[in-house]
């Protein structure tokens, strides 16, 4: 096994409180009491900060070091379909895919969450079907981000979860690493 520092402390530390807050409001508090609005701009204010953090953070956070390629997305694919074991340092590009359907959901929900509580829209149907919708989306989405962890951590070798909480990556050896 082969360690590689990949997630500073940022990135762990949104990611956990990301999970906590998007799970509190969609499981767990009155939708209709003010702590819902609240731990919904949490999570917005959250996003921003990854968003910039995506242009001034170290390497493996930026967007620019993950932005998928349609070319490193197909030899992913190509990977699985193949059984080729290739792990990545950073995000592969399957998972940056979902990580920019993620952060871009989260932003929509909490767009429409504010929209509900202004004159212009409260009350107004679309408005409240869209904050639900996105909310079903994210939920959907929140799955498949899970089982593809588990999937390509089983695949590669690579403990992903774990990785997320420590900030390092053990990569076996016979594990080749993918650009
Ligand atoms: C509400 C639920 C969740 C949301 C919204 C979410 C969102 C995200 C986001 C936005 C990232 C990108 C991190 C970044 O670069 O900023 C990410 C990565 C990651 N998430 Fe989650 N996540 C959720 C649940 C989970 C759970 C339960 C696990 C553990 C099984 C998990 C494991 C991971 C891992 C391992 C990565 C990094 C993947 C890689 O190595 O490229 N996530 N997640
Ligand atoms: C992580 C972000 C959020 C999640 C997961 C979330 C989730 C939800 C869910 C599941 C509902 C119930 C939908 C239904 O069944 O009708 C709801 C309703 C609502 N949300 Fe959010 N929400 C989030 C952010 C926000 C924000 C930022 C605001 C406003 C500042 C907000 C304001 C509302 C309002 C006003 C309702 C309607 C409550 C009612 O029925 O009177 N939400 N949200």
């Amino acid at each position: 096994m082969t360690d590689h520092k990949i997630w500073d402390p940022f990135i762990r530390l949104f990611h956990w409180s990301l999970v906590a807050g998007f799970a509190a409001n969609a499981l767990i508090l009155d939708d209709e009491s003010k702590v819902h609005e609240w731990v919904g701009y949490a999570v917005v204010a959250l996003v921003g900060l990854r968003l910039l953090w995506g242009f001034v953070g170290p390497l493996s956070a930026r967007f620019a070091s993950f932005f998928p390629s349609q070319t490193a997305v197909m030899e992913q694919i190509g990977d699985i379909a193949t059984h080729r074991r290739r792990a990545h340092l950073g995000h592969s590009p399957l998972g940056a895919l979902m990580i920019f359907n993620l952060l871009a959901v989260m932003l929509a929900i909490g767009v429409t969450g504010y929209m509900m509580t202004t004159d212009a829209y409260w009350g107004v149907e679309w408005v409240e079907e869209a904050h639900e919708m996105l909310v079903v989306w994210a939920e959907i989405s929140v799955v498949l981000h899970i089982a593809a962890v588990v999937f390509e951590s089983w695949r590669t070798g690579v403990n992903l979860p774990r990785a997320m909480i420590t900030g390092k990556k053990s990569v076996p050896d016979d594990v080749r690493l993918a650009r």
